[in-house]
């Protein structure tokens, strides 16, 4: 097998995982939001689930972003070159994981439950960042380039 096939497959499925868990972590957080923003009893119990969920889901984040940082540089090193696209791409990634890691330290980490509906609203506040982040990204890698 091609070692370009090869660098491109794991560059695409780290993207495609990364995206992935970020959807599944939307679609968690709308199910348990009448849990989290409710009474003090099922909060507790949600608050648990979301936790559990978020330590699966950052193992399969990191690991997908580290594979999306390593072969897009390897594929810029061996066959595209470190043309204008690929700087603009590496900012825009850097950009992307210190909006979203500066949002969650600031603002959703000190979320404590139950929250009320309008600090709960952070959360779709930091997708509507991320997602973003990401058709920026996809933009410039399909129309920029
Ligand atoms: C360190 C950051 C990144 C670098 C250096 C980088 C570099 C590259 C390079 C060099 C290619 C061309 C591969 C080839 O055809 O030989 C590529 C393709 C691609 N990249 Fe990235 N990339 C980065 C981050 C990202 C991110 C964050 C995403 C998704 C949001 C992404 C999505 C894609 C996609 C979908 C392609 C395939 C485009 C196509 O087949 O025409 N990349 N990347």
């Amino acid at each position: 097998m091609e070692f370009h096939a090869i660098l491109r497959l794991v560059h695409i499925t780290g993207f495609a995982a990364w995206f992935g868990t970020i959807f599944a972590s939307f679609f968690l957080l709308k199910t348990l939001e009448p849990g989290l923003t409710g009474d003090g009893s099922q909060a507790q119990e949600y608050r648990v689930l979301l936790m559990r969920f978020i330590k699966l889901e950052t193992k399969v984040a990191d690991v997908a972003v580290i594979s999306v940082i390593l072969s897009g540089l390897l594929l810029a090193h061996f066959y595209q070159g470190w043309s204008p696209w690929v700087f603009t791409k590496i900012v825009l990634l850097v950009l992307q994981i210190a909006l979203t890691m500066g949002y969650i330290v600031k603002v959703i980490q000190r979320i404590t439950y139950p929250c009320d509906a309008l600090q709960y609203r952070s959360w779709y506040r930091l997708f509507t960042i991320s997602f973003s982040m990401f058709a920026v990204v996809l933009a410039v890698t399909f129309f920029l380039r």
